[in-house]
């Protein structure tokens, strides 16, 4: 059993919790919130099956971390992906972090547009399925000072009963295109100031 102590904290979302990897400092172990099981553990299976689905794609994980399978850990059940971190070692923060401060989304205004240009492209060309792409579940890597990746750490995956996107390709662009689309118009309506956001989505003020 693994044992995760409460110190290698990272972060949380409504559903999990992640901690640095106790033997190694380059992976994370994500375990349930103590008051989330059912419909979170149903979520969890659907992730693992997506991404052993993935692998046997053979996809690069340059914008997805590696998934490196379930452990038993003092905190119940967890799952070990790649911890993202920047060029300088720190744990890499999300999307959110970056958009809701203005100065810090300047400071890094020309990395993250081409991280969002990357992250599309990538999406589009693996035929990545993702549900509603969320800037909470999206980590800016730095990858030097002035250079960056966005990286998908939550909600890839197809939850439809019968996944046909994930064998008719055009069907599957079709659906990244929409996702993305949402995905825009979403950012813009939560950061409605954020002059980098509409700059690059081209709204005009
Ligand atoms: N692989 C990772 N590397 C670095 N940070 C991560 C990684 N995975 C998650 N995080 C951080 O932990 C936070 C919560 O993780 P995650 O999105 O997996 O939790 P969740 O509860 O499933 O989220 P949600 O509320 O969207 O359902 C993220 O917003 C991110 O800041
Ligand atoms: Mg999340």
């Amino acid at each position: 059993m693994l044992d995760i102590k409460t110190s290698s904290y990272v972060a949380e979302g409504k559903h999990r919790a992640c901690y640095i990897h106790p033997h190694n400092e380059s992976l994370c172990v994500k375990v349930l919130l103590p008051s989330k099981t059912g419909g979170s553990q149903e979520e969890a299976n659907r992730e693992t099956k997506y991404y052993r689905f993935l692998e046997k794609k053979n996809v690069p994980w340059t914008m997805l971390p590696k998934f490196h399978g379930e452990v038993i850990t003092n905190l119940g059940k967890g799952y070990v992906f790649d911890l993202v971190r920047d060029y300088d070692g720190n744990i890499s923060r999300n999307l959110t972090h970056y958009l809701s401060n203005q100065q810090l989304t300047q400071n890094h205004a020309q990395a993250l547009s081409v991280a969002f240009d990357l992250l599309n492209q990538y999406l589009l060309q693996w035929k990545i399925i993702t549900l509603n792409i969320q800037a909470r579940n999206l980590v800016f890597k730095q990858t030097s000072s002035d250079e960056g990746r966005l990286v998908i750490v939550d909600d890839v995956g197809n939850p439809e009963l019968i996944p046909i996107c994930n064998y008719i390709d055009f069907m599957a662009t079709m659906k990244i295109k929409r996702k993305w689309q949402r995905f825009v118009s979403l950012l813009l309506k939560a950061y409605p100031d954020n002059k980098f956001l509409k700059s690059k989505f081209s709204v005009k003020n």
